[in-house]
């Protein structure tokens, strides 16, 4: 094994609200060992004032993991960084990404590129907080500006501040009309403006996101960019990873089939359950893991069926297995 040489940054799985929990991270994680993993957004309201431990515990195989932060306040942001170092969080990513009305109420999230001046305060107490890197997931503009200069001086005034790392959707936010949800598909990619900022800012880390769906896409990024973030295609179909180790980082480690990473997710399920997680809660995440194969529709359907979910979930995989044998 041998993934030193790669920048860490390289591959990683986004951010994903009500996704990407630390369940599907756990998933994720028996699929690819190096790819970088985020948490959900947690703000910083909810961890200063809510439970720590139920927003920031996680398995440790999820490393490398960072956690991606909501909020605005300098001083907030320094002590929820400091809570991510002491859980051992290997980064803090701040979101100036999202458009949600919510989080524009919260002035955080999208709206945020519009004070480059106030993230970068931001980053600064966190980096004089912490010793684990501080990163920052935006977009390429906000509303209808589209010259290269808004987004180039964000980045430019941040890297002053000490941020290393970007993490770039490549395409606007429009804070006025559109749900979050079309606001990930209607405002064009423009994948050229992520790689004219990694031209332009050689020394810093630039990462890619949005819309990518093949290895072959990750590839041809990558020989523009530092590294590629996938969020959607990385949920709904999981078993895409498998192949990421050895192709992105050279390690050709045995990979786990589809049949052991479902077994694993049972006995996983039988650590995890609590009084926040059911069983379906938990596989809700697997339900894409046979995406593409014959019977995949059934299979899914079959672990998502209400009618078993008071079953104990060993159980409701034999009967799964004995309806749907493994091809
Ligand atoms: C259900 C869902 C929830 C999301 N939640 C967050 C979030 O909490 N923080 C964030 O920065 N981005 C969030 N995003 C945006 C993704 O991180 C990513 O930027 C976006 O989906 C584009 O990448 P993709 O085309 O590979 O999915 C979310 C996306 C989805 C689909």
């Amino acid at each position: 094994m041998n993934s030193q040489p790669f920048n860490p940054w390289r591959l990683s799985v986004a951010p994903m609200l009500d996704w990407t929990d630390r369940h599907c991270r756990y998933l994720h994680r028996l699929i690819t060992r190096h790819t970088r993993l985020y948490t959900e957004m947690v703000t910083t309201g909810a961890l200063l004032h809510g439970d720590v431990a139920r927003h920031l515990a996680f398995n440790e195989v999820e490393h490398p993991l960072a956690l991606q932060l909501g909020g605005s306040e300098p001083a907030d942001l320094a002590v929820c960084a400091r809570l991510a170092e002491q859980w051992q969080y290997d980064e803090v990513n701040l979101n100036c990404g999202c458009p949600s009305e919510r989080v524009q109420r919260g002035a955080f999230g999208a709206c945020l590129m519009n004070e480059p001046q106030l993230v970068a305060d931001g980053v600064k107490a966190m980096l004089d907080a912490v010793s684990i890197p501080i990163t920052v997931k935006h977009r390429i503009g906000i509303d209808r500006i589209e010259e290269y200069n808004f987004v180039r001086d964000f980045i430019g005034i941040l890297s002053h501040a000490g941020c290393r790392v970007f993490i770039v959707h490549a395409r606007n936010a429009w804070l006025k009309g559109l749900s979050p949800k079309e606001n990930r598909d209607i405002p064009p990619l423009r994948y050229e403006t992520v790689y004219r900022l990694k031209k332009d800012f050689p020394h810093l880390t630039i990462v890619l996101n949005g819309g990518v769906k093949t290895n072959a896409e990750i590839a041809q990024h990558l020989a523009h960019v530092d590294g590629v973030m996938i969020g959607r295609q990385a949920y709904h179909e999981p078993y895409m990873m498998a192949p990421w180790d050895q192709l992105f980082f050279n390690d050709a480690h045995p990979t786990p089939s589809r049949e052991a990473v479902e077994q694993a997710m049972v006995r996983y399920c039988e650590t995890a359950i609590d009084e926040h997680n059911s069983w379906p809660q938990i596989m809700r995440h697997m339900l894409g893991l046979r995406h593409g194969l014959p019977g995949a529709r059934r299979w899914r359907q079959a672990w998502s069926d209400h009618r078993n979910k008071h079953l104990p979930v060993a159980q409701v995989a034999t009967q799964i297995q004995q309806l749907i044998p493994t091809p």
